[in-house]
């Protein structure tokens, strides 16, 4: 088994603080992380539930994928990230089963993570992230 642990469940919304400020009053719940990611063009908060993360995403662009995501769906469930050992791995047993990458190689995610996306298309509708917790050896 190539997935180690569920790392996030990432939900797009418009407003960033009123998302947290929603998460904390309902569950007590606290921002460990919080980051601009802006080759994505997007701001992430990320809420601890045991080891893995709510992270709660928002544009900071009008053309960023996220941006289009909620125009076009609304605000909700923009993908799943899984936790691998090995991100090239894994991205390479998920393209020998089918899928459909949208990173050919695995790339720099946020909290210095290595990540890669696989298509939703051919993933049963779900836009996936494989999340390795180490960043590439320099
Ligand atoms: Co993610």
């Amino acid at each position: 088994m190539l997935l180690t642990e569920i790392d996030h469940v990432a939900i797009a919304v418009r407003d960033l603080e009123a998302a947290i400020d929603y998460y904390q009053r309902a569950f007590g719940a606290e921002v460990e992380h919080r980051e601009i990611v802006e080759n994505d063009g997007v701001e992430e908060a990320l809420l601890k539930v045991a080891e893995s993360y709510i992270q709660l995403l928002t544009p900071t662009r009008d053309d960023s994928p996220v941006a289009r995501a909620i125009d076009k769906r609304g605000e909700g469930l923009h993908h799943v990230g899984y936790r691998v050992d090995d991100c090239a791995a894994a991205l390479a047993a998920m393209i020998a089963a089918g899928a459909t990458p949208i990173d050919k190689a695995p790339r720099p995610g946020s909290r210095n993570t290595t990540v890669a996306f696989i298509h939703p298309k051919g993933s049963f509708g779900t836009l996936i992230e494989l999340v390795q917790e180490s960043g590439p050896a320099h």
